[in-house]
């Protein structure tokens, strides 16, 4: 084993000839982890075996180099502490779609580029409204007063437009495009500016000073305040007097460069977008390079394959990493960032039905953790007691967009939770 451990991390900077010797420890080592996680699944079965501290280290399958440098650095320290066991977790299994041929790189949805949108120059809006004859009349319906959206390939905003009814009622308003940190631009909107022309179905249009670059994966929302770019509630009363007989309907614009998210509604609600929602805004675009975009289209096949052996690849080099050091806990778990909660659930499960432990610790793997300082802890404090010590957030403000965009939660904040760096708990 030690043997095999030296020559591997030896082996691994050279090249052609590393390869093989990888590739034919590969299939060895494969046999030796089955065993092993046999070994250790029948020991789930028995009763626990006893451990004072359990600390895992959360991390991603292909993170071999974080995990070294913990092995390296202060898990080697581990071993002072008494009855102490280093585990790092992984999940089972990577995303099989290439990353470029996600939704997100958080998640593993498969992003489908429809030919059209590669092929067609025209611009679109984001959303059309209709009014449309009704026999009865129906005042049941919601005011939207923003659409969160991301952007999958890069596109090109040419106006923004604002429905004509809430622009005759208000008399101005504004219509800003913000990301998660700012506004990036915002446009005036006034009735009077508003043309017969510059009127398509229901809305004003109106065009920005300079076309505005949208990126792949740019994360934003449109929205609609008043004229001086204040909270204040737009969709107050009266705000929608139809027209007797009318029903209003809008049409979403069934792109794949442009996925819809949220809608905000009145007070600031958000919910998920829905196809009926119809908005008191929206935007023209147009869609750009497209040139690449139909090439990512074309190339998908080859980029699969590439994916595949890196896949394999990572598949084979964790065998090996497990057999050679013993200290991976590997979960039934995708590994995206998306079900990163639930693979900490799974382990702080599986370590309380493995370990009868007195205090458990999570880290994530680019954390450095000072050991003599935990094993002060973890001799000094009483375990009986339920605790958990951690660098808490308080009152932390629910996020819209991005990396931890959460729309299904409604309220303005998060209950205190422990950040993720790392956290300590007694067993209760
Ligand atoms: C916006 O409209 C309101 C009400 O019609 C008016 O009082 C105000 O002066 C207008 N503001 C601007 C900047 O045009
Ligand atoms: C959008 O277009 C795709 C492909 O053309 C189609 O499969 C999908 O059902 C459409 N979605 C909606 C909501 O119309
Ligand atoms: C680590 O912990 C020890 C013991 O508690 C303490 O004396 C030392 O200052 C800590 N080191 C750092 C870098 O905080």
């Amino acid at each position: 084993m030690i043997k095999s451990k030296s020559s591997f991390s030896r082996k691994r900077n050279e090249n052609m000839e590393g390869w093989r010797i990888v590739m034919c420890g590969a299939v060895f080592a494969a046999t030796f982890s089955i065993l092993y996680l046999e070994n250790s699944s029948q020991q789930s079965l028995g009763s626990a075996s006893s451990r004072h501290l359990i600390i895992g280290v959360i991390s991603a399958r292909d993170h071999f180099l974080q995990r070294d440098a913990v092995r390296l650095t202060w898990g080697s320290q581990i071993a002072n502490i008494p009855n102490a066991e280093l585990i790092f977790v992984v999940g089972e299994h990577d995303c099989h779609i290439p990353p470029d041929y996600r939704i997100s790189q958080y998640s593993c949805e498969k992003w489908n580029v429809h030919m059209h949108d590669a092929e067609d120059a025209s611009s679109k809006f984001f959303v059309k409204k209709l009014l449309v004859d009704q026999k009865r009349d129906t005042l049941a319906f919601s005011c939207y007063t923003g659409i969160g959206f991301q952007i999958l390939h890069p596109i090109i905003l040419e106006s923004f437009s604002l429905s004509l009814e809430l622009l005759l009622r208000v008399g101005n308003a504004t219509i800003v495009l913000q990301d998660a940190e700012e506004i990036l631009e915002s446009l005036k909107v006034s009735h009077t500016s508003c043309t017969k022309e510059s009127t398509k179905n229901g809305y004003c249009v109106v065009k920005l000073s300079y076309p505005l670059l949208l990126p792949r994966l740019f994360e934003g929302e449109l929205r609609v305040l008043d004229a001086d770019i204040s909270e204040s509630e737009m969709c107050g009363k009266n705000t929608f007097t139809l027209q007797p007989g009318k029903i209003q309907q809008c049409q979403w614009t069934n792109s794949s460069v442009i996925r819809y998210e949220f809608l905000r509604s009145k007070h600031n609600v958000l919910m998920k977008w829905n196809e009926e929602a119809c908005p008191l805004l929206s935007a023209l675009y147009s869609v750009t390079e497209r040139k690449s975009l139909k090439e990512h289209v074309e190339k998908e096949l080859a980029r699969r394959r590439e994916w595949k052996n890196h896949f394999d690849f990572v598949l084979r080099t964790i065998a090996i990493e497990q057999v050679v050091n013993g200290d991976m806990m590997v979960l039934s778990h995708q590994d995206v960032y998306s079900k990163l909660s639930q693979k900490v659930m799974a382990f702080l499960k599986r370590s309380t039905l493995d370990f009868d432990y007195n205090f458990l610790m999570k880290v994530d793997d680019d954390t450095f953790v000072n050991v003599s300082g935990l094993k002060d802890m973890v001799f000094s404090e009483d375990y009986s007691d339920p605790k958990i010590w951690s660098r808490f957030h308080y009152h932390r403000a629910i996020p819209r967009h991005g990396k931890w965009a959460d729309i299904r939660s409604s309220s303005l904040s998060y209950p205190s939770f422990p950040a993720g760096a790392g956290y300590l708990m007694s067993r209760m």
